[in-house]
């Protein structure tokens, strides 16, 4: 099975979950500014909100690469309990690309709000979601 990790991050929040995730899939985590070079049949994709939506480069990258993807599991960080996870799936939705049955979200640091997040325990959590994703994909 192929798999790919892609994120788009503006501090580091999301891109400290896609190391995590990583690590469980054993593939490298790369910027959504890299075009995948193969198909894949799950793509861990992650995004953060900025005023309520995700940032342009995840629209770039559906549009680059969608004929790719194979399924997508969702994960992001925000500073409110509102997820970038919803604007994944209508963005999969689009363009016709199915999700995986769970995603991950965390709070992430925002100036003074949520400092030090994502923190060691979010990231434990995100290795177990990529765990659960691997293990239902393989099922
Ligand atoms: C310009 C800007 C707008 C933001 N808007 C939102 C928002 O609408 N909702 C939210 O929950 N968090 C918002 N945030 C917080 C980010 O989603 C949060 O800090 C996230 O962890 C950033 O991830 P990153 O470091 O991977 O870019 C905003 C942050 C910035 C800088």
């Amino acid at each position: 099975m192929k798999i790919a990790v892609r994120y788009c991050t503006r501090s580091g929040n999301t891109e400290k979950v896609a190391k995590a995730i990583a690590e469980v899939a054993g593939v490298p985590a790369e910027d959504v500014s890299k075009p995948l070079e193969e198909d894949v049949d799950l793509l861990f994709l992650g995004a953060s909100l900025y005023g309520m939506d995700v940032d342009k480069r995840i629209y770039a990258f559906f549009d680059e690469n969608a004929k790719k993807i194979g399924k997508i599991a969702s994960f992001g960080t925000a500073a409110s309990p509102a997820s970038s996870v919803g604007r994944i799936e209508k963005l999969a939705e689009e363009h016709g690309i199915p999700m995986a049955s769970t995603s991950f979200r965390c709070y992430g640091s925002f100036g003074m709000i949520h400092k030090d997040r994502p923190n060691e325990e979010d990231l434990k959590e995100a290795r177990a979601f990529a765990g659960q994703v691997l293990a239902d994909t393989n099922a």
